[in-house]
Parts: C-alpha cells; structure tokens; sequence
C-alpha cells in the first residue's frame, strides 16, 4: 500500500452558545460549526514504527507536539489499537490552519489521520465519528465539514441546509490561545457577573441566513460565548474585530476559543478588499481568505 494524503478544513463557530459547567469538565455547547477552505493535509506513509513530522508553510508550526501528544497521532493509536494492528505509519502533517488559533487545526489534523489511516489499514469509515468523539469535542465535525449544528461537547453533529458561498476573512494572531485556558476564564467572567446561565439554543436567524444565502443577517447573527474571555485574556483582540467592522465586515466575531478573528465579507471581491484593509491596519500577524462551506477531511 502506497501513501494517503487527506485534505482536512478548518472551522470556525457561526454561533458558540456555551451552557454551564458539567461535572465531566466539558460544557454543553449550542454551535454551528461551519467549515472553510483553509486547508492542512496528512499524508499517511506505511513506516516500521509511528513517526510524526510537521511543516507550514505560512504557519508558526513550533506549538505542535511531534511525539505521541500529537493529535493526528494519537487518532492513529486509537484506530490501531480497534483494530489490532500495529501504528506502523509515519505521519506527514503539512499546516495551513493556525496552531491554537480556535480554528480547530489539531482535530482537523486528527480527523485526517482517522481518514488516511482507516484507508491504509482498510477500516469502515463508518466507524470513524465514534473514534472521532473520542479524540476531541471538534473532531467529529473535521470528518463531516459543511455547516452542522454540534450539540453535547459539540460532537453531536446535525448537518444544516446552506445557500453559499460565504466568504471571510481571518486574522490570524501571533501566538495562541489554550482552550481549555479561555473556558475556565468564561466561567470565572460568568461567576463575577453573578448571572444565572442558561441552556443556549441554536439562533434562529442564524440559521435562516445560512439557508436563504443572505451574507448581511449571516453577519448581524454571528455570536460567540467565548468572545469576552478570549478579550480578557488578549485584549488587543478588541483591535484586530474594531479593524474589521471599520472595514465593512458585515460581521466579526472571535473564532472559537480564539484567538483568530473572523470576519464576514459580501463577496469574493469584497473579501479581498477587506483582507488588504485588515492587513493595512497592522492588527495582526496574518491575514488570510477563505470562503465556506467546504467538505470535511478527504482523500486527495
Ligand atoms: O474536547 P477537547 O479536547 O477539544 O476540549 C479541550 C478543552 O476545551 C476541554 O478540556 C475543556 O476544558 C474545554 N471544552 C469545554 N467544553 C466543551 C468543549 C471543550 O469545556 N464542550
């Protein structure tokens, strides 16, 4: 068997709805993921023993683990050891998603390993969204792609219906964010506030905008729980969204536990424009385009 090489997207949460604490630590989450054409690949390559390399090519990779920690990693241990075969594979991760960037770039790497190593070791897919929940509360959604709406930690996936293109801009910052860092400090700005939290629901505007293609009540819905923690902990945050929305976004909105910020343009055109805007303000490290939905990890 030769090598497999998939092709895996990023995300970003057109709604982050974060309920209360549960006693697992995790929170029972409202989103709606929606994926977008930024693109890492794994290339999976029959070896004598596991291995893991990394490259970007635009992309600080130094935050990425290269030994078991590795998440594309880790998929290939667990989809082995289901298995009963060996993790005889080294694994080629070529990154374009930031790294800690709330863009979901460890699940995607993740949910590509699932793929490429399921097709090397001739394992049902079927199974894969099972072993996907395992491995992360984001990595079932890296399989599927689209736009769905996650419940439970996000691994209950509903797809959702879609008249896009819609087309963003991401500012990508130097340096991420810890999820589970900008959770614990939702909780605590929840606890200072002293206001009861309740369970969210999936925005009903949101997801007529989403179904009708209309990008300007896609922009006025987008919302994020976790925005407020991910300012707190990196407030020139507040900077990057301001650029934005003067700009002309048409919405602006953190990307997951950040610290990406993510920012809805009208069209193609209208995207380049904003990304040159974006870039001109000097508000972050990177500035890049994509447009969404795109499908979840594939075989290239
Ligand atoms: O599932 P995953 O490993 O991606 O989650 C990383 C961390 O994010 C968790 O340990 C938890 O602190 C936080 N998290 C959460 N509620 C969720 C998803 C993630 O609190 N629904």
């Amino acid at each position: 068997m030769t090598d497999v090489t998939v092709r895996v997207p990023a995300k970003v949460n057109l709604q982050l709805g974060v309920g209360p604490l549960r006693a697992d630590g995790y929170h029972d989450l409202v989103t709606v993921f929606h994926a977008v054409s930024l693109f890492d690949e794994v290339t999976a390559e029959p070896s004598d023993r596991l291995a893991v390399s990394v490259r970007g090519d635009s992309v600080d990779v130094r935050g990425v683990p290269l030994d078991g920690g590795n998440l594309a990693a880790r998929a290939a241990v667990l989809l082995a050891g289901r298995l009963g075969v060996e993790p005889a594979v080294s694994l080629h991760i070529r990154k374009a998603i930031p790294v800690a960037g709330g863009m979901a770039g460890g699940s995607a790497d993740a949910a590509a390993a699932l793929v490429a190593c399921a097709r090397l070791w001739g394992a049902d897919h079927e199974d894969l969204p099972k072993l996907a929940a395992e491995l992360g509360s984001d990595v079932p959604f890296s399989l599927l792609g689209g736009t769905a709406i996650g419940l439970g930690r996000g691994e209950v996936l509903t797809p959702v219906p879609v008249r896009g293109p819609f087309h963003w801009v991401f500012a990508c910052a130097d340096g991420g964010l810890s999820t589970p860092a900008v959770y614990a400090e939702c909780d605590r700005l929840r606890e200072v506030a002293g206001r009861p939290v309740g369970r969210p629901e999936a925005a009903r505007e949101l997801l007529a905008a989403l179904e009708s293609g209309d990008a300007r009540a896609l922009g006025g819905a987008l919302d994020n729980d976790l925005q407020p923690a991910a300012v707190e902990l990196r407030p020139a945050l507040r900077d990057t969204l301001a650029a934005g929305r003067a700009a002309g976004a048409l919405g602006a909105l953190v990307s997951g536990s950040g610290p990406t910020c993510a920012f809805l343009a009208e069209s193609a055109e209208h995207a380049a424009d904003l990304a040159a805007a974006v870039r001109a303000a000097g508000v972050a490290e990177t500035v890049v385009r994509a447009h969404g939905p795109v499908p979840g990890a594939t075989v290239i």
